[in-house]
């Protein structure tokens, strides 16, 4: 099938490279013109592992071309995919729905000599957003043959590509047979090669809150065990062991029971106050999600907390050596990422600390983020490796779990740091070790 896809960012672009492996004829369409052209030298905009090879490959094969011309794109695309962006607004959380507005108002001159077209919401949106792209463009345009469905995308950052090709499920929201039949023939290549997926049709709308429903869900799974790790510490429990107990019920299940310094990334902090803002429009309390937001939002202030008044009694100007800056580990993504936001309360909080910072994949998109605040400039130095952190530090915290952070050589550390403090916020390394070294050692929930 010709499949045209709307947006080459975390979802556009690995949706758009998987359904070339897959066989489909894709035409990636972005209005950004410095990404089309790296893209069309075989170089990915973003990290994602197994990605740029897979690109090289469908894009040498012609079978994934390029293009910010939209109405070329989509010419004779039985499926056009939306895979926009819906940030949040800066107030009301909302899910900014511009782009996605902007994308179906396009369509709408550029659709009336395709015989058949199904537009597929990818993007995050709120429910509703299916009916609201049909009407506007069928309201403009009733030449065109089109339905609209919900299309919800599950990958995770930094593992897209593994994702896309082991899916556990493929969500549908359609309200019409055909446009339900031409969506399990994209998917039906990878459908045939993993048999225990499950292609779930539903209507539109539900479709849209599955979507929301799930990642709520996820966020506040993770509230729940960070949570049970601060109750964890005041009762002597190890919540590793607490998380083992609970995971070996399949009704809770192991995964996302991992305590950290609080959630982040693009999605569950945007979905939770995007569903937070859905229900108050309803007049509905959604009190677990909103609860789960407020907690988040606690957790990085006394994450911040803990680091400084690991060293307050020794230094008053404390230098910290951060390891970890993006939102997770496995992507270059630092966006609402727990790191990014500690460091920042760490700085506000002791107006005089300094920082030594590294991350494997994150430093060019930190650097980035920190140029808004220029009055951070003098007092973050970024270093080339994780040992490096360390050089004259006074405590050295954890933020992101990268698996090589685990491998520190903690006895160099002790040797170049001024004072041995860790506050190790995604328990990567090891408290035994590190106390036999002489460190005072504070985990998560240990
Ligand atoms: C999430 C959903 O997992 C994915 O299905 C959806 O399509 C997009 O949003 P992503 O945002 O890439 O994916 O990251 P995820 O791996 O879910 O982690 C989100 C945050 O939770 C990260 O900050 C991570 O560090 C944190 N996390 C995750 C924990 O603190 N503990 C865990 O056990 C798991």
């Amino acid at each position: 099938m010709k499949v045209a896809i709307i947006g080459t960012g975390y979802v556009g672009l690995p949706t758009g490279v998987g359904l070339a492996e897959l066989g489909h004829e894709v035409i990636c369409i972005d209005r950004e013109l410095a990404k089309i052209e790296k893209l069309q030298a075989g170089k990915v905009t973003l990290y994602e592992e197994g990605l740029e090879d897979l690109l090289r490959k469908n894009f040498q094969a012609g079978q994934i071309k390029f293009t910010t011309d939209l109405s070329e794109g989509v010419k004779d695309a039985q499926v056009v995919v939306l895979a926009v962006g819906t940030p949040p607004h800066p107030v009301t959380h909302e899910a900014d729905m511009r782009y996605v507005y902007e994308a179906a108002t396009e369509l709408v001159s550029c659709l009336q000599n395709n015989e058949y077209t199904v537009i597929a919401n990818k993007s995050t949106v709120p429910v509703g957003t299916g009916d609201m792209v049909q009407n506007l463009i069928a309201k403009n345009n009733q030449h065109i043959n089109f339905d609209v469905v919900s299309l919800p995308e599950f990958l995770r950052e930094g593992y897209a590509v593994h994702d896309f090709f082991h899916p556990n499920r493929i969500v549908i929201g359609a309200d019409t047979e055909r446009a339900k039949q031409v969506i399990c023939d994209l998917y039906k290549p990878l459908l045939q090669h993993n048999p225990q997926c499950t292609l779930l049709c539903v209507n539109r709308r539900s479709s849209e809150t599955i979507k929301y429903a799930s990642n709520s869900f996820l966020a506040a799974k993770i509230q729940f065990i960070n949570e049970m790790a601060d109750f964890c510490e005041c009762v002597g429990a190890d919540i590793n062991e607490v998380a083992q107990g609970m995971g070996l019920d399949a009704r809770i299940g192991k995964s996302f029971l991992q305590p950290g310094p609080g959630f982040g990334g693009s999605c569950f902090p945007k979905d939770t106050m995007a569903l937070d803002f859905m229900a108050r429009q309803n007049n509905i309390d959604l009190s677990l999600v909103r609860a789960t937001i407020e907690g988040n939002r606690k957790r990085i202030n006394s994450m911040a907390t803990r680091v400084l008044d690991a060293v307050a009694y020794d230094v008053t100007v404390p230098c910290i050596g951060v390891l970890g800056l993006a939102f997770k580990n496995g992507t270059d993504d630092c966006r609402v990422s727990p790191a990014m936001q500690i460091l920042q309360k760490i700085l506000q909080q002791n107006s005089k600390c300094i920082l030594r910072v590294f991350d494997p994949e994150a430093i060019e998109n930190a650097r980035m983020l920190l140029q808004a605040y220029p009055q951070y400039n003098t007092r973050v130095t970024f270093c080339n490796n994780a040992i490096d952190v360390c050089m004259g530090a006074d405590v050295l915290t954890v933020l992101t779990e990268w698996p090589e952070f685990s491998n520190l050589d903690l006895q160099h550390a002790a040797k170049i740091m001024r004072h041995l403090y860790i506050v190790d916020c995604r328990n990567m390394l090891s408290a035994e070790q590190a106390i036999k070294l002489g460190f005072s050692y504070r985990g998560i929930g240990i």
